[in-house]
């Protein structure tokens, strides 16, 4: 039998082909002519069988020998072409940070941060303390410590996002800012006089005046001898400190468990000037919040000798000051992240 066919003169070549294959691609194709089922390669290991069996041996050798080079070679120049690729595809995704250092965008309060910020300064330059709440609260801060009843429809989880802890219906994301006069008159030596912002959360369907997820600002004041008349004249006190002097406040007769009298507030809307529009629906007024005389049941849950103290609280959406503000006729804007919106305040 001839042993031409385990001469392999061309290997040599072949290994000068696999160094120079220039894609994966060129490479699987070579493997498969030079190591494949029909390849030289395969077809000397078929006839060494037939092969004398002492010739056996030197001619096995010589195979392996062949085989191991074109492998080796085989094996190198993929390791070569797969690197050369990873280098090319991060080439290809590398992004510039150099471009985005040369004009960089400086980013800036959120509008309603912003709001947040000149609300508490207002009431700062009026002697108060700026405290804070969880979002999560309990059942007994959210309502029953204002005073808020079983039966009332608030608690309902139709209007109230319960959590998943501890008893079912005793955890909630607040549903105003209200459960924080709670804290801070258990927390606090008398007198108080504090503003308490934050987010909170309702079960709405967002339309232009209602998100889901708002935020309010809670006032509380506690101390001897406070009367309505402290309360009306701080609400005008801030209007007219963070809207301007043409922006009227009025209180109107209305009904809160934690407050005895209640009112709640409205300002001139800021869109029409008073003049009625869509936005106040044509009533030249917007409500603003709630506030009121604090009720002597708010004052016995925290322990407080309400024969000795007496004091005033309100609330109110930050959200829509900012609406009222700059003119926002649809308060989703201020969730949409949209930087074109958000850049111009
Ligand atoms: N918590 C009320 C609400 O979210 C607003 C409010 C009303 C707060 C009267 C008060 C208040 O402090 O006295 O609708």
């Amino acid at each position: 039998m001839s042993n031409n066919l385990f001469l392999f003169e061309d290997l040599s070549k072949d290994l000068d082909k696999i160094s120079q294959a220039e894609s994966l691609t060129i490479l699987a194709n070579l493997e498969q002519e030079l190591l494949g089922k029909s390849s030289k390669v395969a077809l000397a290991r078929e006839a060494l069988k037939q092969v004398e069996p002492n010739e056996r041996p030197e001619l096995g050798k010589r195979l392996n020998f062949v085989r191991n080079q074109l492998q080796n070679g085989l094996d190198q120049r993929r390791k070569v072409l797969v690197e050369g690729e990873r280098q090319k595809k991060l080439q290809e995704e590398k992004i510039d940070l150099g471009e985005i250092l040369t004009s960089p965008q400086r980013g800036h309060i959120h509008l309603i941060a912003q709001t947040q910020q000149s609300l508490e300064d207002v009431f700062i330059g009026m002697g108060y303390t700026v405290e804070e709440g969880p979002e999560v609260e309990t059942e007994w801060y959210n309502f029953e410590a204002l005073n808020i009843p079983p039966s009332h429809p608030a608690r309902d989880a139709q209007d109230s996002l319960y959590v998943k802890l501890g008893k079912p219906g005793s955890t909630l994301l607040r549903t105003h800012t209200s459960p924080v006069q709670i804290r801070v008159m258990q927390n606090n030596s008398l007198p108080i006089y504090s503003v308490m912002p934050g987010r909170v959360y309702r079960r709405d369907t967002p339309d232009a005046r209602h998100t889901p997820a708002f935020h309010q600002i809670e006032g509380l004041v506690v101390d001897k001898d406070i009367s309505f008349s402290d309360l009306a004249g701080t609400i005008e006190t801030f209007t007219s400190a963070y809207f301007g002097p043409a922006i009227k406040a009025r209180l109107r007769p209305a009904f809160f468990p934690f407050t005895e009298p209640s009112a709640e507030f409205d300002i001139t809307c800021t869109i029409c000037e008073g003049s009625g529009c869509r936005t106040c629906s044509g009533v030249g007024w917007v409500e603003l919040g709630g506030c009121g005389m604090i009720d002597p049941a708010v004052f016995a849950s925290v322990g407080i000798d309400s024969e000795q103290w007496s004091g005033f609280a309100f609330g109110f959406g930050i959200d829509r000051c900012a609406q009222m503000k700059h003119g926002i006729d649809d308060m989703r804007v201020l969730l949409d992240n949209d930087i074109r919106f958000l850049s111009q305040f």
